[in-house]
């Protein structure tokens, strides 16, 4: 591949290649022109059936962001019809099974059929253009059949990761009104069933007129509402293999994906039709340098961004196939990774540095398979450590393929600083340069000035609006403004800080917000908090997310308890009973790696905790604390190291 720099030959390098002349001279267009440049991609890489009048309009200061306006659309035909026509034999959709026995693979034409009568089944279950449709369901093609039906009709599909609890799904059908939601009645991961409708009914309990529509993947003895519950297989029978799709307005909705935010409470972001779609596809295009005969495999999970973008539309937008898969990394065997990319030959590879870390350390060995189809390997949802990303590399990728590093986020819809596969020269460690129409800069955290000089921390912002960034959160417009628009005026703020080198490539060093990233699962602080306080025993409550290895990120939990708190069950079956808790309100991947009970929690006079502290504590940096005398009672911080240490 040759692309892959060390930093040291980088530095020394320049990048006036063919290749890269070319990334600067459309990148300045893309910023320069946006009408043009954008304007020529979404015409190229989207059908529209009218087409659009203006390109962009609105700016990030007002928050009144829009594109391609009066342009019709629709993303399922985007997806499936064009290249049900041109290519109806072609896999869209290759399904590897937990286990890998009885796939359930989809060609063009079969997902068009399958989309179809779904969609009628929607319809017909009362669905009407604007509506939002939940779905909770694991990796399989229904769940992008779902996904698809709910855009062939117009549509906003809410997708709900399928490891969250009952009371997340709760939060989220009641905030956005879902009319339905389509689930399956089992989950077959890693060897084991998870009954999923189980949970959907746990939801619903106290909910009215929400249907579901239940595919049936196994046979369990699931309970049944009738009037409420619908089997997948029994309605599709009914309808035909053709259902006509909504023309939509390019600002129309396309989708609502619930993200953790500073409050409790989770945001339900919006996306929109024509931009997002452009994004999509033009990040396939160029960052991950499709072609028509690729074969990608995105290890996301549809409950997520990364699931949305790189699962469904981008592969379905440039209609190749995208492979499915049910099960995990680890099973059977450490293999499982190496085994599928062998068996369907694919091209393009793209994963969360969480999962290499897991395998290498576990002794996986991706040397001992071929992998001879392999062109890029992408890591996404975390900054990726050059150790890691020297594995990936040569192990996975036998020192031939382009390594991607694309930094990204619910909000960006796409990539948004990323290397371009086979055109940048890479450096292990950097998220590279900004895709096109990125404006990036590094700001200063608190007076917003631009950092111009290299190698200096800042927050990382965006100057102009791109055509996939976020519109709103649902229902509260004036949260999204504050969060994103309004911390650096006129810019839109990412929450993470980056610095720039002195080849204007950005490092992302991490959040400077509460959120915590765990094994590329978005969580916030307050969240977690918010459930432990729900817990009767628990008077107060401060988490802190502290560096993990394997996860990237651990949560450990600091409560103290109320007075008159049933402390007979003693700390070790408390705590585990608050992680059941927390499993049970938020979902398992939210669970603390640790929580300690301690007396009280270090607060300032005004009663603020101080989380600075009791990260240090968990990090063993007790001797680095520095002035504590601030805290209302310095004395407890004493307490609090003895708590920990006693337990590590
Ligand atoms: C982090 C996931 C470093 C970042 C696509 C961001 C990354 C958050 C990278 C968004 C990367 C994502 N390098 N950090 N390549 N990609 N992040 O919304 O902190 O689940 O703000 O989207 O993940 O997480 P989200």
């Amino acid at each position: 591949m040759g692309a892959s720099l060390t930093t040291e030959e980088a530095k020394g390098a320049s990048i006036i290649a063919k290749g890269m002349n070319e990334y600067f001279r459309m990148h300045a267009e893309s910023i320069n022109n946006p009408e043009r440049f954008w304007g020529n991609v979404a015409r190229e890489l989207i059908t529209w059936s009218s087409d659009f009048e203006t390109v962009q309009h609105g700016s990030l200061d007002k928050g009144n962001i829009s594109w391609f306006l009066g342009g019709k659309l629709n993303a399922c035909v985007n997806c499936v019809d064009r290249h049900a026509l041109k290519n109806p034999e072609k896999y869209a959709i290759i399904h590897e099974t937990d286990d890998g026995d009885d796939p359930r693979s989809l060609t063009y034409i079969e997902l068009l059929a399958q989309v179809s009568k779904v969609s009628w089944v929607l319809k017909d279950l009362g669905v009407r253009k604007g509506d939002v449709v939940s779905i909770y369901m694991p990796m399989i093609p229904e769940a992008l059949v779902a996904i698809l039906a709910c855009a062939r009709i117009g549509a906003v599909h809410s997708v709900i990761f399928a490891g969250f609890s009952s009371g997340s799904i709760k939060d989220r059908v009641v905030d956005s009104k879902s009319k339905i939601i389509l689930t399956s009645d089992i989950s077959c991961r890693g060897g084991k069933a998870i009954g999923l409708k189980k949970i959907v009914d746990e939801a619903l309990a106290d909910i009215d007129d929400l249907k579901t529509l239940v595919f049936k993947a196994g046979n369990p003895n699931i309970s049944w509402t009738e009037g409420r519950d619908y089997w997948w297989h029994e309605e599709v029978e009914k309808w035909p293999a053709y259902c006509p799709a909504e023309p939509m307005d390019s600002e129309d909705p396309l989708f609502l994906l619930y993200t953790s935010g500073s409050t409790g409470k989770p945001k339900g972001i919006l996306h929109t039709t024509g931009g997002y779609l452009v994004g999509a596809a033009s990040t396939g295009k160029y960052v991950f340098d499709i072609h028509d005969h690729d074969r990608y495999f995105c290890c996301g999970d549809v409950g997520w961004i990364t699931g949305h973008t790189y699962v469904v539309y981008a592969p379905l937008l440039l209609g190749i196939s995208t492979v499915v898969f049910e099960g995990t990394p680890t099973f059977p065997t450490h293999s499982r990774y190496w085994e599928i990319i062998d068996k369907h030959r694919v091209t393009h590879f793209y994963v969360a540095p969480t999962a290499l870390r897991l395998l290498k350390r576990a002794g996986s060995s991706p040397s001992s398979f071929k992998m001879e189809h392999l062109r890029v390997l992408g890591s996404v949802g975390e900054p990726i450590a050059p150790n890691i990303w020297k594995w990936y590399d040569e192990e996975v990728g036998k020192s031939r393929c382009h390594v991607v590093d694309t930094y990204w986020q619910t909000e960006t819809g796409s990539h948004v600083i990323t290397p371009l596969a086979g055109v940048t020269p890479t450096k292990p460690g950097a998220a590279c340069l900004p895709f096109f129409g990125i404006d990036a800069a590094i700001v200063d955290p608190v007076t917003g000035q631009d950092i111009p000089e290299p190698n200096v921390d800042g927050v990382l912002v965006f100057k102009s609006p791109w055509p996939s960034m976020a519109r709103t959160i649902l229902g509260d417009h004036r949260r999204f403004h504050e969060t994103y628009l309004s911390a650096y005026k006129g810019y839109y703020f990412t929450g993470d800080s980056a610095s720039r080198d002195e080849d204007g490539y950005f490092w992302i060093r991490g959040r400077v917000d509460d959120v915590i990233n765990v094994s590329g699962h978005r969580l916030t602080t307050a969240e977690i908090e918010a459930s432990l306080i729900a817990h009767p025993a628990v008077a107060e409550s401060a988490v802190v997310g502290v560096a993990d290895e394997i996860t990237g990120q651990a949560v450990v939990a600091f409560v103290s308890l109320k007075k008159q708190a049933n402390t007979a069950l003693g700390d070790a079956s408390l705590s585990n009973d608050l992680k059941l808790h927390i499993r049970k309100s938020i979902g398992p991947f939210a669970t603390p790696k640790s929580i300690y009970v301690v007396a009280d929690l270090p607060k300032t006079r005004s009663g603020k905790i101080i989380r600075r502290i009791l990260r240090k504590v968990t990090m063993g940096e007790a001797d680095q604390l520095g002035d504590v005398s601030t805290l209302s009672d310095p004395s407890v911080v004493d307490a609090i190291i003895k708590v920990v240490e006693h337990k590590q």
